[in-house]
């Protein structure tokens, strides 16, 4: 049985001072412990502040990006090293933002993911197609190719720590969620793809979040399907009251 895993991605929003602000909130509203795994993704100037809050509480820490050498002259990134010494223990990868926005290909994808195992982060990698992808009956391909290029090369042992995002670049910061019959499609698809890759026990464990416009009102119907393992939360994350709906909608 696959651990649910409910992720806030905040985006470029919060400063450090309504960061700390907003996960005392989602403490506060969390109450004591939850069935499923949570983490926030803060920005990156907001990580070490936040840190310190979430210590001994159920919600983890999650970074936006991570760079895929260790140091080195690459101004603006941020390795994974010292993301793993802030406390993080997820970083998202490959979001369609920055696939769209800062020339991210799967060829780097793939590079961060990697160096985030290697450093003992648990990489959170997104896929998902664009409306003329799925218009034109692309959503397949398309994805495939994401997540054959994008998780292309990961060792053996590594597989357990992976987790997929499937999220439709339509229903990003739309309102308009694929449908739970779409979603549980894709996911269903996804995890064909990584049963050839890495073999039967390695795609039952796999978790494959959904993301794109889930709200407390849509959660509990996603995350109801077989294949839905959890959800990657934009906008909803970034009040404590729909974070938490979403959260306990998983149960
Ligand atoms: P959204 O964003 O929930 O605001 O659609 C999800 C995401 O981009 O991860």
């Amino acid at each position: 049985m696959r651990k649910k895993l409910v992720a806030g991605n905040w985006k470029m929003h919060k400063t450090r001072k309504e960061a700390a602000d907003l996960v005392c909130a989602i403490l506060a509203e969390l109450g004591g412990g939850s069935s499923c795994d949570i983490a926030v993704c803060p920005p990156f100037t907001a990580l070490d502040t936040v840190a310190p809050l979430l210590k001994g509480t159920p919600v983890a820490l999650g970074a936006q990006n991570v760079h895929w050498e260790v140091h080195g002259a690459f101004t603006g990134e941020i390795s994974a090293v010292m993301l793993k010494e802030i406390g993080c223990v997820y970083a998202i990868i490959g979001h369609s933002e920055r696939r769209q926005y800062f020339g991210e290909t799967d060829q780097t994808v793939n590079a961060r993911a990697r160096a985030a195992l290697t450093a003992g982060l648990l990489p959170i990698v997104c896929v998902g197609e664009t409306l003329a992808q799925r218009d034109g009956g692309e959503t397949e391909k398309v994805v495939e190719a994401q997540v054959r290029r994008g998780l292309a090369d990961i060792p053996a042992d590594q597989w357990s720590r992976v987790v997929i995002a499937y999220e439709p670049v339509w229903a990003i910061g739309t309102g308009r969620t694929a449908t739970p019959q779409q979603a549980q499609e894709v996911h269903a698809l996804i995890r064909r793809i990584i049963a050839e890759m890495a073999g039967a026990t390695v795609a039952q464990g796999l978790r494959i979040l959904y993301g794109g416009s889930m709200k407390p009102a849509n959660a509990r119907e996603l995350m109801s399907r077989p294949d839905i393992d959890g959800g990657l939360i934009g906008g909803a994350a970034l009040e404590a009251k729909s974070f938490v709906d979403i959260v306990r909608a998983s149960a």
